[in-house]
């Protein structure tokens, strides 16, 4: 096991009712103003954000709000906030939604607190050294930012849909109520079925050193993600199952798989964010549509922990059979496998690889995945 430190700052407050304690959490740390974020309105339609403001209320938190985050978050929106947070003397940032809430949440955490143009934090050209408290209450699970410090924003002028990470962005409390959930689209449950499942593979498949514990740790993952979305594409309202479905997405992403992994990167998610990034497909979708056609080029370079994955997960004996296993079960699920199901032309490869290449540049990975090799993985969807 290589050597490492681990530190996960962020509070989750786990539960039924929880949300209506928000306005309590905010108080006793010390916040008297937030800026209220949240999405497209599926808040208003399910009645939490009347719970929020009650709580917020019932506490004298004074709030400033902005709405319409969209999936696949753009940076316009993110500059829309840090603007209301510099104008209100804002304290803190409260994000009520998904991922993209979350990670908008953050980018304007750290935009606030910053004098230059935010997106310089996402292209490596400045280092995030204060932010903005961030607080969410989450309506969705799959990403895992209500417990890391990562933020993926999209700039639309750029079609670049890029990342940021600090430990200072990790929230201060998330607020988890499974509750909360049971109005996500089959649709969406299938997506973020998907993403939790890509986050624990990337290292585990990468990784050039995995302990057996962690590759326990993202079976375990893997097994309870795919069993609770069946049961939940059948009971949208199974509380027991949407629990442990939220709980494993958090373990998926927020620090503790990779610990004491050597190596490795996130290749899918790299590829993937072209794919959002031109056609503006949902994270999810675009991961089962990259995802089998990585593992098929990739396999021959770890085929142990492919054999691994494949009796593991689906009692299989040979790679391949795991892999076709896993590609059926995005398609059950209702998750797209191949370009075509995702409505990306096939003539456009070469545009998505340019893009992805240009991430890969970013996150040290340019020459492994050249333009290249990203068009012969992407041939092979
Ligand atoms: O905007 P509203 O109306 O709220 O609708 C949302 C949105 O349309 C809806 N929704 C959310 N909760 C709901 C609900 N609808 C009904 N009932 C509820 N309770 O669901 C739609 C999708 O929401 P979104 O926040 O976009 O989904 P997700 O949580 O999957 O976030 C995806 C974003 O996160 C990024 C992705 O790239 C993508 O931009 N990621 C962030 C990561 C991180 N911070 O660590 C890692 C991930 O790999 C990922 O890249
Ligand atoms: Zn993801």
């Amino acid at each position: 096991m290589n050597n490492f430190t681990y530190y996960n700052p962020t509070t989750i407050e786990f539960g039924k009712e929880k949300e209506n304690k928000i306005g309590d959490y905010l108080e006793q740390s010390g916040i008297k103003k937030v800026l209220l974020l949240y999405g497209g309105g599926s808040i208003k339609k399910n009645g939490l954000y009347e719970k929020i403001i009650i709580s917020l209320n019932k506490n004298n938190i004074e709030y400033v709000e902005l709405s319409g985050v969209v999936s696949n978050p753009l940076l316009a929106k993110v500059n829309e906030g840090i603007t209301l947070a510099k104008d209100n003397d804002i304290e803190a940032i409260l994000g009520v939604g998904g991922g993209s809430v979350a990670d908008s949440a953050k980018a304007i955490a750290a935009g606030a607190m910053y004098n230059g143009d935010v997106w310089d934090f996402f292209i490596n050209k400045a280092k995030i050294i204060e932010a903005l408290p961030v607080f969410t209450v989450m309506t969705l699970s799959a990403t895992a930012s209500e417990m890391n410090g990562n933020a993926v924003v999209m700039n639309e002028d750029t079609k670049q849909k890029y990342s940021i990470a600090s430990v200072l962005l990790n929230p201060k409390i998330s607020v988890i109520n499974p509750e909360l959930m049971a109005t996500v689209s089959k649709e969406y449950l299938a997506y973020s079925a998907v993403d939790i499942i890509s986050h624990c593979i990337e290292l585990y498949f990468t990784a050039s050193s995995h302990p057996h514990f962690n590759s326990r740790i993202v079976e375990a993952i893997i097994k309870t993600v795919m069993e609770t979305t069946e049961i939940l594409l059948d009971d949208p309202n199974d509380y027991d199952a949407r629990a442990e479905f939220a709980w494993a997405a958090i373990q998926a992403l927020n620090g503790l798989t990779p610990a004491g992994t050597e190596g490795g990167n996130f290749p899918n998610h790299m590829i993937e964010h072209a794919l959002s990034a031109i056609y503006n497909v949902p994270h999810g979708a675009g991961l089962s549509v990259v995802i089998p056609a990585w593992m098929k080029w990739y396999e021959a370079q770890n085929s142990i922990q492919f054999k691994r994955f494949a009796k593991e997960i689906f009692n299989e004996e040979g790679s391949a059979q795991g892999i076709e296993k896993l590609e059926s079960w995005f398609v059950k699920i209702g998750s797209p496998t191949t370009l075509k199901a995702a409505n990306i032309p096939r003539e456009n490869i070469e545009e998505l690889a340019i893009n992805a290449n240009s991430l890969a540049i970013i996150w040290g990975i340019g020459k492994i995945y050249s333009k290249d090799t990203i068009v012969e993985i992407l041939e092979k969807a």
